[in-house]
């Protein structure tokens, strides 16, 4: 019976060893705060070394049960709504609650971006996603670029053009007999939008679109994956992805300044960032300029394309929705005049159930499931310490999923957002305070068009209806939703 003892020792071991380690790793964060400090920090466990919550949060999210990460957070603290951990490398404390990501959203003195440094090295270090950047600076680059995506006069200069696409975008995918993979291609639809914003004229070339969703679509792959720069590893072709990008927004930004726009009228976001000056007449570099379109281009079709894709999806599985979102489309179309070519504004504004069913979509999707900070200083919230230099997560996951704020919140049900807005802090897709999206009611716009002519004329039939989902960094069917795009009706104009 001697290898009985020797197991038991091994065993023995491995959990004093276990022990240690997470002692010795716990003390090297919180045991340098002082005992004062220490007592008030949230609950939580730093686990081991470089690991920390890490393994526990991707064998979560990659085992199709994202919300075991904090539910067992839950389970051992209670609902305190933070806690501490360790991931992506800090020391962190995770936020959970509406009131707490309130708190955190709206001081920005307090709170600056905590992206964690590879996603950062990937996404480019001189924009907004940067913890450097003055909020001043902020703020004014904000207001230059958020104005002209944002706002009615904005949105209807778009939608002429946004609605020639999606409806020139349908037609190709279901003149195609073959299935096409739905998401890439309205990722590639979002992509050709966002980019005809911010660089009219690049949008024509048809090798500088190549090259720019071919880069994008390198980068996102190393977004989620882990940060080993060697090649071979998704990482490394990331960070050269990156390098090709700047190049070629470099070579568009070269011919620019070489022939600028006459006329301001037509003034793309490009032209907008090249004139700006600050007070003193300084100007922004071109290694400003690029981050700030490395970062525009990417936040502004990811996401919409998935939301579109999901919306589809959920209603093309519902048919009472789908059946009452199609009459609310069908009664605007008796209401437009023949003479009358494509949507205007005051239609979008009138497809009220349509809005309902993309606000189910933000909530029900956990889509941008967390944002990052990180402290300053010392902060407080709900009377718990954040240590300056801490990085913070928010959840926006736990918000959305929350039975005490959506009665059965794992039913989708676009009913739920009829009467009054929501109360602040409740609703998160889009962030909050002075980070909050600037592109949202571009996104809403973008994505009421498509489903607007979707349900007028089309139809989605998956290759893969329960395919499995991978959940980062945006939940996607691992098939990218395979399907053919039928045309069902002449409805559709
Ligand atoms: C369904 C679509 C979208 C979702 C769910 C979404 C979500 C978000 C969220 C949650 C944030 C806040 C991040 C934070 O607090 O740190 C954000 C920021 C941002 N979004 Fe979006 N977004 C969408 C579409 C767009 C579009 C279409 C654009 C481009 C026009 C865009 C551009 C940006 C930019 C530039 C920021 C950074 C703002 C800042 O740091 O001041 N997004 N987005
Ligand atoms: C998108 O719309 C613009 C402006 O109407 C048009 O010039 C362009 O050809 C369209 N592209 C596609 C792929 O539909
Ligand atoms: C969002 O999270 C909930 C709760 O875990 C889950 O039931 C739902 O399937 C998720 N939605 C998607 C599209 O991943
Ligand atoms: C967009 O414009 C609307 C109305 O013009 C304004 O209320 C809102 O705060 C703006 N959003 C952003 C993110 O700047």
């Amino acid at each position: 019976m001697w290898w009985w003892a020797a197991v038991a020792v091994g065993l023995a071991v491995v959990v004093v060893v276990d022990g240690v380690v997470r002692k010795a790793h716990a003390w090297y964060w919180v045991g340098s705060l002082g005992a004062e400090r220490r007592a008030r920090l949230p609950p939580g466990d730093m686990g081991w070394p470089l690991v920390g919550g890490m393994w526990a949060f991707l064998r979560a999210f990659k085992s199709g049960k994202p919300d075991a990460f904090i539910d067992s957070l839950v389970g051992r603290y209670g609902r305190t709504g933070l806690y501490r951990s360790f991931m992506y490398s800090s020391p962190s404390v995770l936020v959970t609650t509406p009131e707490a990501c309130k708190k955190v959203l709206m001081d920005d003195v307090a709170f600056v971006n905590g992206w964690p440094e590879a996603t950062l090295n990937l996404i480019g270090t001189r924009s907004f996603t940067s913890p450097a950047m003055p909020r001043d600076e902020h703020r004014r680059l904000r207001k230059l670029t958020a104005a002209p995506v944002n706002g009615s006069t904005a949105l209807a200069a778009y939608l002429g053009f946004i609605d020639h696409n999606v409806t020139s975008t349908l037609r190709r995918w279901s003149s195609s007999s073959e299935p096409v993979e739905f998401l890439t291609e309205l990722r590639r639809m979002t992509f050709l939008i966002i980019v005809r914003i911010f660089m009219s004229r690049a949008a024509e070339d048809e090798g500088t679109m190549a090259a720019l969703e071919q880069s994008y679509s390198e980068l996102n792959h190393g977004m989620r994956a882990m940060a080993i720069n060697l090649p071979g590893f998704a990482y490394h072709k990331a960070l050269k992805a990156r390098r090709k990008l700047v190049a070629v927004l470099q070579g568009v930004l070269d011919d620019r300044r070489r022939c600028p726009r006459q006329a301001s009228v037509d003034m793309d976001m490009m032209d907008r960032l090249i004139e700006v000056e600050d007070e003193g007449g300084r100007r922004l570099e071109d290694e400003e300029i690029i981050d700030m379109l490395v970062l525009y281009l990417n936040a502004g079709h990811e996401s919409s394309a998935h939301i579109t894709m999901w919306a589809t999806v959920f209603m093309q599985e519902n048919s009472h929705i789908l059946s009452k979102a199609k009459a609310e489309q069908e009664e605007i179309m008796k209401n437009i005049p023949l003479t009358q070519k494509g949507l205007t504004l005051r239609d979008y504004k009138k497809m009220e159930y349509l809005s309902q069913v993309i606000d189910e979509t933000l909530r029900f999707v956990n889509i941008s499931f967390v944002t990052f900070r990180q402290a300053t200083r010392d902060v407080f919230v709900n009377g718990y310490l954040i240590p300056k230099g801490w990085k913070v997560q928010l959840w926006y996951r736990s918000v959305h999923m929350d039975p005490q704020l959506y009665s059965e919140p794992n039913k989708f049900n676009p009913s739920r957002w009829e009467g009054p807005p929501p109360k602040v802090g409740t609703f998160l897709p889009f962030g909050l305070g002075p980070k909050l999206c600037p592109g949202n009611d571009l996104a809403k716009l973008e994505i009421s068009v498509f489903l607007h002519h979707f349900l007028l004329g089309y139809k989605l039939t998956r290759e893969n209806p329960s395919c499995r989902i991978r959940y980062l960094p945006h939940p996607r069917p691992v098939d990218n939703c395979l399907a053919k795009v039928t045309r069902v009706s002449s409805n559709e104009y």
